[in-house]
């Protein structure tokens, strides 16, 4: 019998993450069950005060708020646990007491709003026993086996907003822009701007690049007109035979390197080949933030219900996902056991390669 559940989110934020904590806490209200938000991600495991009970109140106004009201963090694995408060980088296993306090909680299931690297340490937790459901999040859109993540819609739409935007000053200045987007080690989010938004140029991390063919395709937009060009880059984008740009290595505790540096790089070396006055921007974490979409709010609305029902079923180390029309349920395991990379063969690949749309490894 199901009678107390908690609720986390881990790693970065997405803008839906709010939707989906209100859709769960609303439907486990309903069916008489108490609910505990675990704040800062899995920290709120480690910490009792970081622990608070949801009520109807809490949620109410949340649903189109960006952010999450629980906070979340990327440095929190309980698995590797650094602490943030020290200088000192000493690296720790914390999971057992995660566990106790799971249990001293006198908690029933948990649920765990996150992406690839939050769902590991939530599949490892199951493993240890704790009985929990998986909510895929990411704005990078690189979960496998849901056909698409929360977020990832508003983040599209905020990058090609600022595409739109580009265009006039490129325009007026006749310069290329060459602008960074989000999504680490997939093309997802700069290929779906980069199309909405009229890229001429995009690189993403699923098709190197080479920069004698980008500066082929600006050479020919100069030429034909207008004298101006916006060039979308992944963060996660390489050179044929290149390596990520990075911002130093891999901190202890946290997920991933720090990405970045591609639109710089790519522009400096456009200009310099081409001649063209050519300058670069980071979109960076305005991509996480904002309202949500309406898709978004209802995506995350399904899930967040998806994953109160996937507890009163008791179906546990499972994850919601959207396999259109409907929202399923896959094994956790399943999920982060393989990142879902853009199908180079896929049709909106073709779209793009139709509409001379350059990904920078024509010959
Ligand atoms: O996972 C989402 C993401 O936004 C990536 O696209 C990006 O590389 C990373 O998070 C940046 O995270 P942060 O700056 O919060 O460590």
């Amino acid at each position: 019998m199901i009678k107390k559940i908690g609720i986390l989110t881990g790693g970065g934020d997405a803008p839906g993450l709010n939707a989906v904590i209100r859709a769960s806490v609303k439907a486990a209200l309903a069916l008489g069950w108490e609910v505990l938000g675990i704040r800062e991600g899995f920290e709120g495991l480690l910490k009792p005060d970081l622990v608070e009970e949801l009520t109807q109140s809490n949620v109410a106004g949340i649903l189109r708020l960006g952010g999450t009201i629980l906070g979340t963090t990327n440095r929190g694995n309980p698995f590797e646990y650094v602490n943030k408060d020290s200088k000192e980088e000493k690296v720790t296993d914390l999971s057992e007491l995660a566990v106790a306090s799971f249990r001293k909680l006198k908690l029933d299931a948990l649920i765990v709003i996150g992406g690839d690297g939050s769902l590991t340490i939530a599949q490892k937790l199951f493993e240890k026993g704790i009985p929990l459901v998986g909510v895929p999040k990411t704005i990078d859109n690189d979960l496998s086996e849901t056909v698409v993540t929360f977020g990832f819609d508003t983040a599209v739409s905020t990058a090609t907003d600022a595409l739109d935007k580009l265009h006039s000053t490129a325009h007026s200045h006749q310069r290329v822009m060459c602008v960074e987007v989000m999504g680490r080690y997939a093309g997802w989010i700069a290929l779906h701007s980069g199309i909405a938004g009229g890229a001429d140029v995009i690189l993403i991390p699923e098709i190197p690049f080479n920069l004698e063919a980008v500066c082929k395709k600006i050479e020919e937009r100069y030429s034909k007109g207008p004298k101006f060009a916006i060039v979308v880059c992944a963060e996660g984008a390489v050179l044929k035979e290149g390596k990520l740009i990075t911002k130093g290595e891999k901190e202890a505790g946290r997920e991933h390197p720090h990405l970045g540096g591609i639109a710089d790089f790519v522009s400096k070396e456009i200009q310099e080949r081409t001649g063209h006055d050519s300058r670069s921007l980071v979109l960076g974490h305005l991509q996480r933030g904002g309202e949500p979409t309406t898709f978004d709010r209802l995506l995350a609305t399904r899930l967040g219900v998806g994953a109160v029902e996937l507890i009163e079923k008791e179906k546990f180390g499972e994850m919601v996902a959207l396999d259109p029309p409907r929202i399923v349920s896959v094994p956790i395991q399943k999920a982060i056991s393989k990142m879902k990379k853009v199908p180079t063969d896929s049709d909106v690949i073709r779209a793009a390669r139709a509409l001379s749309i350059s990904f920078g490894d024509e010959s």
